[in-house]
């Protein structure tokens, strides 16, 4: 089953940060998919959240390259949102590290977080990182 579906509406038009937020996605998937195998094993479960988070940590530094490149007057406050996430998700790692069930949590926080995200505060930053790098509308695979 496919837990989170992407939506085109999700498309920011630059084929790069849409490919990384999809690859997110896939890696949400795929812990929802580990996670609700009959008897989930540990090591994968643990594998698959050490990438997802790693993951998601380097598409937000790219981000904020972006973004700092194009002087994105929002900077500091898109920044903060990240560092608040980073923070969550290391809180929820550091839990899962001590034998806590996580998962649940951690799969409808990232359902939660990931699309307003997209929707909400990285529309905010796509104008002018088009403008900035010249980027014609690329369409993601
Ligand atoms: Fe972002």
């Amino acid at each position: 089953m496919t837990y989170l579906q992407w939506q085109d509406r999700l498309d920011t038009g630059i084929g790069v940060i849409d490919e990384q937020h999809k690859r997110i996605v896939a890696y949400i998937n795929t812990l929802y998919d580990v996670s609700h195998q009959i008897s989930p094993r540990t090591e994968e479960l643990k594998q698959i959240i050490n990438e997802l988070m790693d993951y998601t940590l380097s598409h937000f530094a790219f981000e904020e390259s972006l973004m700092e490149q194009a002087k994105f007057a929002e900077f500091d406050k898109h920044k903060e949102k990240h560092d608040k996430f980073s923070d969550l998700i290391h809180s929820f790692q550091r839990k899962f590290k001590n034998g806590e069930e996580i998962t649940e949590d951690l799969l409808t926080l990232l359902n939660n977080w990931l699309f307003g995200h997209i929707l909400h505060e990285d529309a905010q930053y796509i104008e002018i990182v088009k403008e900035h790098f010249n980027i014609k509308n690329t369409p993601s695979k």
